[in-house]
């Protein structure tokens, strides 16, 4: 058995700072507004905060191109400021993950202002340049945000490469001097006291570029290996790494204990069940249920004893969850519980989004004004070009836009959600008149009190965090039903993932641990009827 860790027990929080809570009425959240609502988080009972970028950045992409990875961005407070949101998580008993986006720097960053500036200078190769002319790119290698990967730059005639937007350049990790940077760079923050690093893209460090190689480049593993050893390796820390491009074979060799690279991976296997295969997030398809149970199972049964996984459905990336495989109308609060409850009662290190403990939902968009984020907006003008319809279009940007996710945090009723006093940076959904912390505070049976108890089985239950996994009835078209086993333990989660109430057949009796629906405190599992999204935790007795 793996060697106990404390962020196996842990629940982590993501705070997308800027939509978080604002202090000082600029319209944009900053670390005041998280310090002044670390009672909440205390009150939720999470371990970890997951901080999407602090550092100063032109924001490009919201941070996560960061022009000087020492410091605080002013939008966001000082590093005083930093030093303080650190030293009180630390009194309440909250570890601080850092983001850390080392695949690429801002434009802005002082290395590239250096290296754009001609072949020889001293920084050049911190970054990936390739000869070409203006009009013949290196290769046909694309941007995640759309176009090409290869952005010419006049004052040397030379491309460099963007893997993101052409203000997010990638970083040339061959370079030793380059790395040793980067080490010295995380030891000060570690130093500085955070307990954790999510490693943004972390995947795609390993690139070349020549042979059109991006995910998992051969030398990947020895890069983790090598930060492991200059960095966190002999501290007491939490690290995650975001790979999209991980098999459950690639998921072991980052997160296997005794390789020494990182603890755990967060990837999206899962999250594509509604994207048609082999095509773009964009290209939707109806939720394909089995493959995504089946997925999940895989990841558990593969991960078993020999590498850890984040469990997450949302993210800053991702839409409203309750949204998008759940029900925002008439069965918002139990679609969000059942939701909750199959993830939470699986293998690995749940991690909750701001805002998805009190069933925080997608926004009702209108027109492409309403977007903010790069990615949307180049993808609306790119397939606007391509011939799609505008429908179409809207429809992709409605269902999966980042923009669903980065909406302020709905605190109260009052004057923008209680996020601001000023105007805020972005969209407030307007439903924030109903769904609101305040009133999830003042509700006992509300989502954020669901997942107050979540949090807290599993500090103490070891099934929870140890036990094993085994997908119940994997063909059924409506039930996401489990069960673990921990020694003499058994456990069964059993969840209707839809409106239709439905049956689940087993055998024996259970005690039940926790359900989203009125239940007695011993049930048959003969024949369960489930009710609209209807999720049960029970022990078999
Ligand atoms: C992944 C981050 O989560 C996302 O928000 C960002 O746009 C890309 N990496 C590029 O850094």
């Amino acid at each position: 058995m793996m060697k106990e860790k404390w962020w196996k027990h842990s629940v982590v929080y993501q705070i997308y700072p800027r939509s978080f809570c604002d202090s000082n009425a600029d319209g944009i959240g900053d670390i005041n507004g998280i310090r002044s609502k670390l009672w909440y988080l205390k009150e939720l009972g999470i371990d970890i905060i997951w901080l999407s970028p602090v550092y100063p950045s032109p924001n490009a992409d919201n941070g996560y191109d960061i022009s000087d990875y020492y410091g605080i961005s002013s939008e966001f407070g000082t590093i005083e400021d930093m030093k303080k949101l650190i030293q009180e998580c630390e009194n309440c008993g909250i570890n601080i993950m850092m983001d850390l986006v080392l695949n690429h720097t801002s434009d802005e960053h002082t290395w590239f202002i250096e290296a754009k500036k001609s072949i020889n200078n001293p920084y050049r190769d911190y970054y990936i340049w390739r000869k070409g002319n203006a009009d013949n790119e290196p290769n046909d290698m694309t941007s995640c945000f759309g176009g090409s990967a290869w952005e010419y730059s006049q004052e040397t005639g030379e491309y460099y490469l963007h893997f993101y937007h052409k203000k997010q350049p990638d970083l040339n990790w061959e370079n030793e001097k380059m790395r040793a940077e980067i080490w010295s760079m995380m030891n000060y923050w570690i130093d500085m006291g955070v307990r954790g690093f999510r490693l943004d893209v972390i995947d795609v460090i390993g690139k070349i570029p020549d042979q059109k190689i991006k995910e998992n480049g051969p030398k990947l593993h020895n890069y983790l290996q090598e930060m492991n050893k200059k960095t966190f390796g002999s501290k007491d820390m939490v690290t995650v790494g975001e790979c999209w491009g991980a098999d459950t074979e690639i998921g072991k060799l980052y997160s296997a204990p005794d390789r020494k690279e990182l603890d755990m991976i967060f990837q999206f296997e899962q999250m594509q069940a509604d994207q048609i295969e082999g095509k773009q997030k964009w290209d939707l398809k109806p939720l394909d249920f089995i493959y995504l149970k089946n997925t999940f199972a895989k990841w558990q049964r593969e991960l078993e004893g020999k590498g850890w996984n984040s469990l997450f459905w949302n993210s800053h990336d991702l839409p409203r969850i309750v949204s998008r495989w759940g029900n925002d109308k008439q069965y918002r609060v139990e679609a969000a519980k059942m939701l909750a409850t199959v993830l939470h009662g699986m293998k690995g290190t749940p991690y909750i989004y701001q805002g998805e403990e009190i069933g925080m939902t997608n926004y009702p968009f209108s027109t492409i004004e309403d977007f903010a984020d790069i990615e949307a907006i180049n993808m609306y003008y790119e397939r606007k070009q391509m011939g799609y319809s505008e429908k179409d279009i809207m429809k992709s940007l409605c269902t999966k836009a980042r923009d669903n996710a980065r909406t302020p945090m709905q605190w109260n009723t009052s004057y923008q959600a209680g996020f601001t006093e000023g105007t805020p940076w972005y969209h407030i959904n307007p439903n924030y008149t109903k769904i609101n912390v305040e009133m999830a505070l003042e509700d006992k049976n509300s989502i954020f009190y669901y997942y107050q108890k979540l949090i807290k089985l599993r500090k103490e239950e070891d099934i929870l965090v140890y036990g094993t996994f085994e997908l119940l009835c994997p063909e059924d078209k409506h039930i996401f039903a489990y069960i673990r086993k921990w020694n003499e333990k058994i456990w069964i989660v059993i969840c209707n993932f839809y409106e239709k109430s439905t049956e689940f057949l087993y055998s024996g009796k259970a005690k039940v641990i926790l359900s989203n629906y009125k239940q007695e405190t011993t049930i048959s599992l003969e024949q369960i009827k489930l009710r609209p999204y209807e999720a049960i935790i029970c022990e078999l007795i």
